[in-house]
């Protein structure tokens, strides 16, 4: 059974969304409650894949996982030994089970990491994360179905300074640095509010983490740690996404819940390309004030930087901006082959290997095309969309919300991954949209 979406664009999205808890939080909170001999509550949950891959692999290991209205409640009372083969049928379908590593080998000894998924955006290596388990003093073997660990010992607090700001080697030394024997420094972290969120639940659950002003996290490891009491931060990412809609749409959207304190640098970047919004207690109104958008420069960043699953929806509403527009990805060297798609739509998308903004990044000199000039604005017409990726998918929903006529998005469910809901918020929005199974 294949799942087809059918969108008639060319009218503004008005009206409100409640944007969800963070995806890129939550199910690392989940993997923290397996560090914790009591029971956890986590609220704000979003009903995607990730949550529940983790689910599966919380329960494979003995942690009773129960949701009901209020959110997640997990107890690791008893945490036990998984099957391998019961592992592995959960291979490729996200990156989150490698931050089991740790949580794992303080319970068990040892743990088994299956095959990683996750968005093909980059080539996405795993080296920070087994470079900084040895590190704590775990031994790691590759196996044609994952990757087995052992800590022949406690794991040990040590020294480590990160190559780059890697949100997901972070959060391995955060889970994994909280028991640990004495103190982990770490410097060069990523700090992005999906790490501080989960520091603030890991203090919950009795870790002594200390963050200071340079990139430098500090954890005093302790013998034991509880479950806690948490509601998931909003996803930033989400709420960004609505707003490049109402850019693209020439609409008025409200994000319930959506917080200015974690979109600081994406809003000046949308009022620098001529969209309005207004902040109040409840969340914030984005809307095209009318007239002409303008081009920018942009360049994605690690936080407090432009974050890049920020870029793609914004790439279309550049594509209705005057000028030209140069896009410097930075984070993933393959997050613009997107754009391909948009320019059979009508859009004007020259890709570059060279930095074309700002100082030369990591990928300089390496073939990768990840920069992109936009020259607007163009007329979009409906095409025949294929979803490559998740922040992919929503811009190419986005680009066909926006474009004259009907598109077909084909591979729908990696928009499912991250977007909770996202059918019925479009509805909501007045979106003419049918999904359609064959
Ligand atoms: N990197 C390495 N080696 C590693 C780990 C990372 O070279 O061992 C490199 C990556 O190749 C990339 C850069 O470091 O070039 C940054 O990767 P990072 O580890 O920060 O990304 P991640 O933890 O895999 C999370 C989010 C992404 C988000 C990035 C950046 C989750 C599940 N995913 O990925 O979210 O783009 O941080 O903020 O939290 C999305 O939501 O669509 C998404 C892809």
């Amino acid at each position: 059974m294949t799942q087809r979406l059918m969108v008639h664009g060319g009218s503004p999205l008005e009206g409100e969304v409640r944007v969800s808890g963070a995806k890129n939080l939550v199910p690392k909170a989940m993997v923290a409650a397996l560090l914790g001999q009591g029971i956890s509550h986590l609220t704000n949950i979003p009903d995607i894949r990730d949550i529940h891959v983790v689910s599966g692999l919380l329960q494979l290991h003995g942690v009773t996982v129960h949701q009901d209205n209020s959110g997640l409640i997990l107890d690791a009372s008893h945490v036990k030994n998984a099957n391998v083969e019961d592992i592995v049928g959960h291979a490729g379908s996200s990156r989150i089970p490698i931050l089991f590593s740790g949580p794992l080998l303080h319970r068990l000894g040892h743990a088994f990491i299956p095959g990683l998924g996750g968005c093909d955006i980059g080539g996405r290596p795993t080296d920070f994360h087994f470079e900084v388990l040895r590190q704590f003093g775990a031994t790691i073997e590759n196996h044609p179905q994952g990757t087995y660990l052992v800590a022949p010992q406690r794991l040990r607090g040590t020294k480590i300074e990160l190559p780059y700001p890697s949100v997901g080697a972070t959060e391995q030394v955060l889970l994994t640095a909280v028991l640990a024997e004495g103190v982990t420094e770490l410097r060069n972290a990523a700090i992005e509010p999906e790490i501080v969120d989960l520091i603030c639940v890991l203090q919950k659950m009795g870790a002594i983490i200390t963050r200071d002003a340079d990139r430098t996290i500090l954890i005093t490891g302790v013998d034991e740690l509880n479950g806690y009491n948490h509601r998931a931060l909003p996803d930033r990412l989400e709420a960004a996404s609505w707003a490049c809609a109402a850019l693209a749409t020439k609409g008025d959207i409200y994000v319930r819940g959506a917080r200015q304190l974690e979109m600081m640098t994406f809003l000046n970047t949308f009022r620098k390309v001529g969209g309005a919004f207004e902040v109040d207690d409840e969340g914030i109104r984005f809307w095209h004030p009318g007239g002409e958008l303008k081009a920018i420069a942009l360049e994605t960043d690690v936080h407090p930087g432009f974050q890049t699953d920020w870029q793609q929806p914004l790439v279309v509403a550049l594509t209705q901006a005057t000028g030209l527009s140069v896009v410097h990805e930075t984070v993933y060297e393959s997050r613009l082959g997107f754009t391909g798609a948009l320019n059979q739509m009508g859009a004007h998308i020259q890709l570059y290997s060279e930095c074309l903004t700002g100082s030369p990044c990591r990928f300089e000199r390496q073939n990768h095309t990840h920069s992109a000039v936009v020259s607007g604005p163009s007329k979009l017409t409906g095409g025949e969309l294929h979803v490559p990726d998740l922040r992919g998918g929503f811009a190419y929903l986005i680009a066909a919300l926006a474009a004259k006529g009907t598109s077909t998005l084909h591979g729908i469910d990696l928009i499912n991954r991250g977007y909770e809901n996202f059918m019925e918020k479009l509805r909501d929005l007045g979106a003419d949209a049918e999904m359609i199974t064959s």
